[in-house]
C-alpha cells in the first residue's frame, strides 16, 4: 500500500521526523522557513496532509477556491487562531492540534516571565552583562514580592489550571480565575481558586495576572487601555497565549507611564516583529514564543500531530480534531 504523502512545513525534532518517515512518504523543510499564502496553497493542493505551525499563513482566506488534496491539517501545537478553521471544515479539511502534551511547559513559562518581571531579572542580567553592576547595596534592583500574592487567571483552561497550581502550591498565591463558561467547583477548590464573573471583576483585585485564553478574533485586543486602567498601578501582566489578545500599543504606553508595573511576554500579535515600544521598556520582558520549547514537550507534540494524521488515514476520527 503506498504511504500517504505528508508536507511538514517546518524542521522537527528529529526523533519525531524518523517516526513520520516509517509511517508516511515525508516532505521536509530543510531551510526550516515559514511558508507563505501562496506556498501553502499549493501544499494543501499537493499533499495528503500538511503538518504546520503558528508561523504559516494559513488565515481566512487561505482555503478560498481551493482545490485540495489534502485531508487533514495537522497543526504542531494548541493554539489554531492562525488557521481559518471554519475555511478549512467548508474546503473538506480537517483540522487537528497538540492539546494537553504542553501544559506543563507552558505553565512553566508564565511562571518564569511572572517571576522575572516581579524579580527584574531581565533588567539584572542586562546590568550584569553590560558590565554596569556596581555591587550589592540595599536599594539596588528593588523588585516586588510574589509569595502570597493574588494572581488572576484568565482562561482557565488546561493551562490555566497548570498555572494555578504552580502558583498557588508553590508561591501561596491566591487565585481569581475568569472563564467564558462555569468551571467544575473540584477544578477550582484543587487550587482555592474563586471564579470571578468578568474580566472587570477580575482585574482590579489581582497583583499579577496571566492570560491562558485562545487568541483569534473572539478575544482581540481583550486587554485594551481601559482595562489596563482597571488594574493595579503595582500589577504585573503576563502573556503566554496569543498576542492579538494584548493591544500592544495600549500596553507599551500603559507600562512607559505606570498605569501599571510590569509585564512578562512571551507571543506577540506580528511575530517575529515586537512592537517597538516594548523594546525602549525595562519593566517589560521579552521571550521569543518559547512557552513549549523544552525537548520532550516539542517531541510529545509532534507525536500528538502524527497520532491526529494516523488515525484519520486509519479512517477514524482524529482525537484532536477542532473542526
Ligand atoms: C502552541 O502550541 O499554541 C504554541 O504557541 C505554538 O503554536
Amino acid at each position: 500500500m503506498t504511504k500517504p504523502k505528508i508536507l511538514l512545513t517546518r524542521k522537527w525534532p528529529e526523533s519525531v521526523e524518523k517516526a513520520a518517515a516509517e509511517l508516511f512518504d515525508v516532505t521536509y523543510n530543510p531551510e526550516d522557513r515559514p511558508m507563505n499564502r501562496a506556498e501553502m496553497r499549493v501544499a494543501l493542493e499537493s499533499y495528503d496532509a500538511v503538518l504546520a505551525t503558528v508561523t504559516d499563513d494559513v488565515k481566512t482566506g487561505a482555503f478560498t477556491n481551493l482545490k485540495p488534496m489534502a485531508r487533514i491539517l495537522a497543526n504542531y501545537g494548541v493554539g489554531f487562531s492562525h488557521i481559518d478553521v471554519e475555511g478549512a471544515r467548508a474546503a473538506g479539511i480537517t483540522v487537528t492540534n497538540t492539546p494537553d502534551v504542553l501544559n506543563d511547559c507552558t505553565a512553566d513559562l508564565a511562571m518564569t516571565l511572572l517571576m522575572m518581571a516581579a524579580r527584574r531579572a531581565g533588567e539584572g542580567e542586562r546590568e550584569v552583562r553590560a558590565g554596569n553592576w556596581t555591587g550589592w547595596r540595599p536599594t539596588h534592583m528593588i523588585g516586588t514580592s510574589v509569595t502570597g500574592k493574588t494572581l488572576g487567571i484568565i482562561g482557565f483552561g488546561r493551562i490555566g489550571q497548570a498555572m494555578a497550581r504552580r502558583a498557588h502550591f508553590g508561591f501561596g498565591m491566591k487565585i481569581l480565575a475568569q472563564s467564558r463558561s462555569p468551571v467544575d467547583p473540584a477544578i477550582l477548590a484543587q487550587t482555592g481558586a474563586v471564579q470571578v464573573d468578568t474580566v472587570e471583576d477580575l482585574l482590579p483585585q489581582c497583583d499579577f495576572i496571566s492570560l491562558h485564553c485562545p487568541g483569534g478574533d473572539v478575544n482581540r485586543h481583550l486587554i485594551n487601555a481601559d482595562r489596563l486602567a482597571m488594574m493595579k498601578p503595582t500589577a504585573i501582566l503576563v502573556n503566554t497565549a496569543r498576542g492579538e489578545v494584548v493591544d500592544e500599543a495600549a500596553l507599551a504606553e500603559a507600562l512607559k507611564t505606570g498605569v501599571i508595573a510590569g509585564a512578562g511576554l512571551d507571543v506577540f500579535e506580528a511575530e517575529p516583529t515586537v512592537h517597538p515600544g516594548f523594546l525602549e521598556c525595562e519593566n517589560a520582558v521579552l521571550l521569543p514564543h518559547m512557552g513549549s520549547s523544552t525537548h520532550e514537550t516539542r517531541v510529545e507534540m509532534g507525536m500528538r500531530a502524527l497520532k491526529n494524521i494516523q488515525q484519520f488515514f486509519d479512517g477514524n476520527v482524529p482525537d484532536d480534531r477542532v473542526n
